[in-house]
């Protein structure tokens, strides 16, 4: 399906998000193509389909994975970490206990306000560039204090950036080195009109972007050591069809690095839904299209180390970036705010906006990392456990 131009007319003249300053960053942008062909794989097969087509896709509720520029990720991939084991027990309650006290939900709402105030982060738009370079700088400014840390954009074809903080573990280069990675994904995108109007995805995804962000800054303060190698990914162009996540883990997939988990996180900060409901408040554990013992240790995480319980949700294929990651070989896992029924009505649009937002819940999450974080990077993935600070 394409837009006419009669379209494109008649959707701007009708909405009010529409002003003769933002018709001029549209013209100046480097912006949508609708025409441009592009091959999408669906839950039924793969095709190619115009870039207006793939907004239909996304309007429509059907997800998909971009993957023309990666058609074979996975098919070439000389690592297979899938059969790997994780935690049954969880040894560092002790040692995370201070590191959850200096969780620090202001922290997160002030980033949130700065990142969410981009008129949009739409990948190929020249505010999805600058996003980026403020998260790039804000992540560099909190690593700054440890040597150790590398924080490096990854390049694509488009203005925004990905973004990988990197804790190297003291087995690194040698054959106990394992990567262990934080995901979330940095772009928000208007559904109306991607290029033209606003989208401030304060939940899609600018809480996930502050929660990792602010379990970065905690542990880092913390002079945190791990054993095995701790990566925080900010990922551009998931809502073009997870382009930023694909690029990496096709690129770590080539070099062979030993990713042991990816846990993702899409949406950590509405829960209005779910209290309307009459439900309680809890952490959406998505089941579908993960890694099953993955998974599982991320429930053990919950209830070790947030203050409120899961619950069991789905998402569907290719939902978000851990879709990448699984697609190359990696085991990956995905957690959200809430029920799938009872997230944020208000993502893709100019309504995804901090004030419909709770730091509480996004504090959970931040919670659950920590945990999540702590209890690998000290986990021997080759055999039994073995605690470094045993
Ligand atoms: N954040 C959404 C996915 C989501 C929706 C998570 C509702 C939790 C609750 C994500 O950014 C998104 O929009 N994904 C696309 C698929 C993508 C591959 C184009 C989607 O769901 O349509
Ligand atoms: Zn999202």
């Amino acid at each position: 399906m394409r837009f006419s131009l009669s379209t494109i007319v008649a959707v701007a003249a009708l909405t009010s998000q529409a002003s003769a300053s933002l018709m001029s960053q549209y013209s100046t942008s480097s912006s949508f193509n609708p025409t441009e062909l592009r091959l999408v794989q669906t839950e039924a097969g793969t095709e190619w389909v115009t870039e207006a087509d793939k907004l239909e896709l996304k309007r429509a509720g059907t997800n998909f994975m971009d993957i023309t520029d990666h058609e074979d990720l996975g098919v070439t991939a000389l690592l297979d970490m899938t059969n790997t084991t994780y935690p049954t027990e969880l040894l560092f309650q002790d040692e995370v206990a201070p590191l959850i006290g200096n969780i620090s939900t202001a922290a997160m709402k002030m980033n949130l306000e700065i990142f969410s105030s981009f008129f949009n982060r739409f990948y190929k738009a020249k505010t999805g560039g600058d996003s980026s370079m403020w998260l790039f700088n804000t992540v560099k400014a909190i690593a700054g204090v440890n040597p150790n840390v590398t924080v490096f954009p990854f390049h694509h074809a488009w203005p925004q950036k990905s973004l990988v903080a990197k804790i190297p573990g003291i087995n690194a280069g040698t054959a106990l080195d394992r990567t262990v990675i934080v995901g979330a994904h940095q772009d928000s995108m208007n559904l109306l009109f991607p290029s033209l109007f606003g989208a401030p995805g304060a939940d899609d995804d600018g809480s996930g972007t502050v929660t990792i962000l602010e379990t970065f800054r905690v542990l880092i303060e913390s002079g945190f050591q791990p054993n095995n190698t701790i990566e925080f990914h900010w990922y551009s162009a998931e809502e073009g069809g997870l382009l930023g996540s694909q690029a990496i883990f096709a690129e770590y997939s080539k070099r062979q690095i030993a990713v042991t988990a990816m846990l993702q996180q899409d949406m950590t900060g509405y829960v209005a839904k779910t209290l309307e409901a009459g439900e309680p408040e809890a952490i959406g554990v998505v089941t579908d299209f993960v890694h099953p013992a993955l998974t599982e240790f991320i429930k053990t995480a919950i209830t070790g180390y947030a203050s409120i319980p899961y619950v069991e949700t789905s998402c569907g294929y290719a939902c978000s970036d851990h879709a990448s990651a699984a697609k190359a070989g990696y085991p990956s896992a995905f957690v959200i705010e809430s029920a799938f029924e009872n997230t944020n009505p208000f993502i893709h649009s100019v309504k995804d906006t901090v004030d419909r937002l709770s730091f509480e819940h996004m504090a959970e999450h931040a919670k659950l990392t920590l945990g999540y974080v702590y209890e690998l990077a000290y986990y021997n993935f080759t055999s039994p456990p073995v605690p470094a600070s045993a």
